[in-house]
């Protein structure tokens, strides 16, 4: 009788459990479709927690000193997301079983953070990243910075930031991918691609979030959280160009922007938020405001209180709100006087939802804790620092030869406030980058030549200021010496957020440091680490040669020794163009053309109208000789694609890589096009002598078209060009 009576509690028990799982709300389970999840939970939810979803608190001590915020004592179990400024996995999980466990509803926190050229192991800035023209490679980085990121407790990176910028002196053209449309498509896709792996669901997943949605970079002036007067002709064919690419790419989240945009700022905009981000390109996740930019809408003139940013922002399509409480304090008001409709609070709710299953966070909500040695800067990381720093670093100039350093070269005098720095190395933006992690100039030289080499070391002087005490002791330093490597450039400070510069030259100090070891008569190579294009036109007549290594990471130290020791040939190529001063700003390579091009007129009076270096520069050593470029058809229909090649020889004596730039131009259209467009590139390596054949292919519609005002794209007939190194090459479309 016990026996029977322990199998019918047995049985009854086994009956409780599946009557309760199959009973069990249907967003908690795990097979039900990601749909009908969102639709149970959002029917379960009070007005409250839907409220709560749709903002962002912080937690921890920030470090970003444009944006104090509070370190939340106590946070909602309820919260939508916290920026999350530790890096510690034990501390989220604590806060995320607070949500998971004393929440009505366990709904988990997303945890966000800025995570923008890697995590622990810090890469070169993203404007170096593209000058790598190696996309396949930034992947690979991504992927590395989401495992870092993911292990520290973080599920969504505030990156990649995809604003087209064409004004060195706004300090965020560090962030970005240059001056390009194309080039930052190609790069946030990669980017995302990295971050996001082959699902959101995967471990080392982490959401991407597109930024800063839009036209942030045209800022007026290079001056930061400034008016963009941007045409809906330029919104359209530059600045909203990566963003679509991005979206198609299936970036999960995107951040509204500080500007404003002729009159609608980034966080109150309905065309932009709305019009073309949810209805055209039917972009399903959420929009998070950038940092007070919903409060900040007051100081931009566009709304009279919180309250009314809050609904501005809101109904714009902003769902999130990063950090300003204006949705926590002011929705239920909003709601109550039928300002905004329950059915919007439940869209915007739905689409944070959304990228909280899409992440698996409701199944898997904590993260996995592990040794530091495990999560942060392995082998396998460092060596794909290693190579992007490498690709990324451009070779600017290099008169006889003088790079790379040959055999008699037997003491080296190293000088410069960069010669032994490692934390402005880091760059702007690397939060969790650590001084400790970054391997200097000076100990990448060390490495690289051993006792072979005498290094004579002298810093000279500071990054600014009037001391030139130092002088002298670099002087003597580089009459001893057969050649003198001068690292000069930027602090970290100086570029990124709110880090805006009238000039791009760098503070006459460190001209003038360059000037005194120029009279020694000693071979000079400039090593420059700056987050922006720099204005060299008296610097550059006093090199023999120059290296633009940006801010580049942990391993930049050794990337450019290798470069200077020949280990490495160099590859990189500008993704920003240096103009030759500060007053010829803006200038970028897809400019329109003047209505007057030749004889120089309209050109500046007092100096010269050209930059000192384009788009696309970058040297070798050796050199890569171009056939000539053929069509596969010099006459097309619309509906025909066309194949264009060129043999490329590597003509010198070393192994090299060449990146082949492709361009179009369209010189008679209905609107006018830029000079030229780029449209594909390719890299391939070539050892000496060897040859290869780079090929585009042409599809008009994708390359040849243009859109106009409103987003319309359209194919033209008539005469096209393919542009490649120094040729330009005629073809025809027609109906
Ligand atoms: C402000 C910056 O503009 C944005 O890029 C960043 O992601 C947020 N703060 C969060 O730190």
């Amino acid at each position: 009788m016990k026996k029977i009576t322990s199998i019918l509690v047995l049985f009854f028990c086994i009956q409780i459990s599946y009557t309760t799982q199959a009973s069990g709300p249907v967003y908690k389970d795990k097979n039900a479709p990601i749909e009908s999840r969102i639709k149970d939970l959002v029917s379960k939810m009070n007005l409250d927690e839907k409220i709560l979803q749709l903002n962002q608190y912080t937690a921890g001590l920030n470090t970003n000193a444009n944006n104090i915020g509070e370190a939340v004592k106590a946070i909602p179990a309820e919260i939508g997301s916290l920026i999350y400024f530790s890096a510690d996995p034990v501390w989220r999980n604590q806060i995320q079983k607070k949500a998971m466990e004393e929440s009505r509803l366990g709904i988990p926190i997303l945890f966000g953070f800025d995570v923008i050229h890697g995590y622990r192991t810090v890469y070169p800035i993203s404007l170096g990243q593209a000058c790598s023209w190696d996309p396949a490679l930034v992947t690979e980085a991504a992927a590395v910075a989401a495992r870092e990121a993911k292990l520290s407790g973080v599920d969504w990176t505030f990156s990649p930031m995809i604003d087209v910028a064409r004004d060195p002196r706004w300090g965020r053209v560090a962030e970005g991918y240059g001056e390009d449309p194309y080039t930052n498509a190609v790069f946030g896709v990669a980017t995302v691609k990295g971050y996001q792996g082959k699902n959101l669901n995967d471990p080392y997943s982490v959401a991407a979030c597109l930024k800063h949605f839009v036209a942030y970079g045209m800022s007026e002036g290079g001056r930061d959280y400034r008016y963009s007067d941007v045409s809906r002709q330029s919104l359209w064919e530059t600045y909203l160009v990566p963003y679509e690419a991005c979206v198609k790419a299936g970036a999960a989240t995107l951040m509204s922007s500080f500007n404003d945009i002729s009159g609608v700022p980034g966080s109150a905009n309905p065309y932009t938020l709305t019009e073309i981000l949810k209805k055209r390109w039917k972009h399903d996740g959420f929009v998070v405001s950038d940092w007070d930019a919903i409060n900040q809408l007051i100081n931009q003139g566009v709304a009279a209180d919180r309250k009314e940013a809050g609904l501005k922002a809101f109904t714009a399509g902003v769902e999130m709100d990063m950090t300003d409480q204006i949705y926590a304090q002011n929705f239920k008001q909003l709601i109550a006087e039928k300002k905004i409709s329950m059915a919007k609070v439940d869209e915007a709710v739905s689409r944070v939802l959304r990228v909280k299953f899409r992440l698996g966070l409701f199944d898997k909500p904590y993260s996995t804790v592990v040794d530091e040695s495990q999560r942060y800067l392995t082998p396998e990381s460092k060596a794909i620092a290693q190579r992007l720093s490498a690709e990324s670093m451009v070779l600017l100039k290099n008169e006889k030869n003088t790079l790379p350093l040959n055999s008699g070269v037997k003491q080296i005098a190293l000088i410069g406030p960069m010669a032994t720095d490692k934390e402005n190395l880091l760059g702007a933006w690397s939060a969790n980058g650590k001084e400790s992690d970054v391997e200097s100039i000076s100990e990448g030289l060390n490495k690289e030549f051993g006792t072979s080499v005498k290094i004579n070391l002298a810093k000279g002087c500071g990054f600014d200021g009037r001391d030139e005490s130092g002088f002298a002791e670099a002087i003597a330093a580089t009459q001893k010496s057969d050649v003198v490597l001068i690292c000069l450039g930027e602090k970290r400070g100086w570029s990124g957020e709110n880090a805006s510069r009238s000039s791009i030259a760098l503070p006459v100090i460190q001209e003038k440091l360059v000037q005194e070891l120029r009279n020694t008569g000693k071979p000079i190579v400039l090593i420059l680490s700056n987050g922006r294009p720099l204005e060299l036109v008296r610097l550059e007549p006093l090199a023999d040669a120059m290296v633009e290594i940006w801010q580049p990471g942990v391993c930049g130290g050794s990337a450019l020794a290798g470069i200077l020791s020949g280990r490495t040939n160099p590859s990189g190529k500008l993704s920003m163009t240096f103009p030759l001063s500060t007053g010829q700003i803006p200038t970028y390579y897809d400019m329109r053309q003047s209505a007057r091009p030749t004889g120089g007129q309209g050109n500046y009076q007092d100096i010269p109208t050209e930059p000192l270096y384009w788009f696309g520069h970058g040297l070798s050593y050796t050199t890569f000789t171009y056939g000539t470029a053929k069509l596969s058809a010099t006459k097309i229909k619309k509906t025909e694609k066309l194949t264009v090649e060129v043999e490329v020889t590597n003509s010198g004596n070393v192994k090299g890589t060449e990146t082949v730039l492709w361009y179009i131009s369209d010189p008679a259209c209905s609107i006018s096009r830029p000079m030229k467009e780029l449209k594909f590139f390719e890299k391939k390596e070539l050892t000496a002598g060897a040859k290869t054949t780079f090929k585009f292919e042409i599809d008009p519609m994708r390359d040849l078209s243009f859109v106009d005002s409103d987003g319309k794209h359209f194919l033209e007939t008539g005469d096209f060009y393919v542009l490649v190194n120094k040729q330009k090459v005629k073809f025809e479309v027609t109906e």
